[in-house]
């Protein structure tokens, strides 16, 4: 039986690349969750709503059309967001409309009518405390702010986006102080989540550990 794993962490500790690893070697799909809250601040922008405006905001997401493809790719409006989404504006603005109720509240439940047949890898803050409370499995991966901010480097820099270390390093500790401070499920490990400090591993020797864990607990 396909089961749904969820794995939370602080942005940039390589949540979105092993859950794609992750993905392929198990045969499931990954669905990352912050990819939706970015999608809602891009469009607020676009729409001129203040990112903490939570009426409009609300308002504005229940007349959205987001489409999450199981290749990972972000459909806003019938238009392909996935680039537009990753810029620092949007990461930034991500995690202030992450700290509305209401906006959480929305996301979750469509997160969990995606994933409601089982076979999903769910990347995010408030998977394994919120959105798969119960689930079998919870992994929580962590790794310092400074290695984060090295690899955001690398991969800014693979993307032709900007690559500026001192300035991400500052927007990550920013992010990680908002995203954990904040009122509404603020970011946590589940009590009966399984921690990895990915700091000093590779992406392989991640994946392989995730592997282990999932096996391990569903008996496969
Ligand atoms: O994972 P990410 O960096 O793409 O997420 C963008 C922002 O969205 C992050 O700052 C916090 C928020 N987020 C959240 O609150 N809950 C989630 N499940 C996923 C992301």
């Amino acid at each position: 039986m396909k089961i749904n794993i969820p794995i939370d962490g602080p942005s940039a500790a390589g949540k979105s690349s092993i859950s794609d690893m992750l993905a392929q070697r198990l045969g499931y799909t990954h669905l990352d969750t912050g990819a939706m809250y970015r999608a809602v601040a891009l469009n607020a922008i676009r729409k001129g709503i203040a990112l903490d405006d939570e009426e409009k905001i609300v308002d504005m997401i229940s007349n959205m059309k987001l489409q999450m493809l199981p290749d990972g790719r972000v459909i806003l409006e019938d238009e392909d967001v996935s680039e537009e989404i990753r810029t620092n504006e949007i990461s930034m603005g991500a995690s202030d409309v992450s700290k509305l109720q209401g906006c959480r509240e929305a996301l979750v439940k469509m997160q969990q009518n995606i994933c409601k047949e089982g076979g999903y890898i769910l990347d995010g803050r408030d998977i394994g405390t919120v959105v798969l409370k119960d689930a079998p499995v919870k992994i929580y991966m962590v790794a310092s702010a400074e290695a984060r901010a090295q690899r955001r480097v690398l991969q800014n820099q693979n993307q032709g986006l900007e690559a500026d270390y001192e300035q991400i390093l500052e927007d990550i500790k920013k992010r990680d102080y908002q995203d954990m401070h904040r009122e509404h499920s603020p970011l946590t490990k589940a009590e009966d989540a399984i921690e990895i400090d990915t700091s000093d591993m590779t992406k392989d020797e991640v994946c392989d550990a995730v592997m282990k864990i999932v096996l391990e607990k569903t008996g496969d």
